[in-house]
């Protein structure tokens, strides 16, 4: 297994002369079974989110429209990326931090999860996360 923290997976892209048409799909860009959907849009200029890891929750994060930065952090070493393709997909697993940062106007985040939603997956103390990544 990689120890990259930035995952990128290829949106397969089946558009044709009429426009674009990306698809994710089980046993394709999608390694597991979606059971929610949700995206992230109209953020107001500046505004960054996130600031939060997950205890078991999986996802898939596809930038359909304009671009967003998104950091990752393994309790040790941070890495970034920019999505600014509905061609690309971040996975990203349980035991990360991430934040999103510099979404451009009209940027739309779609993101593919694995279960619903539950704030008892949620680490939203920093230190805490750490703490938790090194064992104390
Ligand atoms: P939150 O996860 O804090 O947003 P982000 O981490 O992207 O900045 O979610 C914001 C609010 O929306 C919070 O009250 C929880 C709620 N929410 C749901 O009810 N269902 C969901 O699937 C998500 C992602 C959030």
């Amino acid at each position: 297994m990689s120890d990259k923290l930035v995952q990128l997976v290829d949106i397969p892209q089946r558009g044709d002369a009429r426009g674009g048409l990306a698809v994710a799909e089980l046993g394709g860009a999608l390694p597991f079974l979606v059971r929610r959907v949700y995206w992230i849009h109209g953020t107001s200029p500046g505004v960054s989110r996130g600031f939060h890891a997950h205890k078991q929750l999986r996802q898939l994060c596809v930038c359909v429209a304009g671009s967003v930065r998104l950091s990752l952090f393994d309790g040790r070493r941070e890495e970034s990326v920019v999505l600014d393709s509905s061609a690309k997909g971040l996975l990203i697993g349980p035991g990360l931090w991430r934040e999103m940062h510099d979404f451009s106007p009209g940027a739309v985040l779609m993101v593919f999860a694995n279960a619903e939603y539950d704030e008892a997956d949620y680490i939203r103390d920093k230190e805490a996360f750490i703490a938790s990544r090194h064992g104390a």
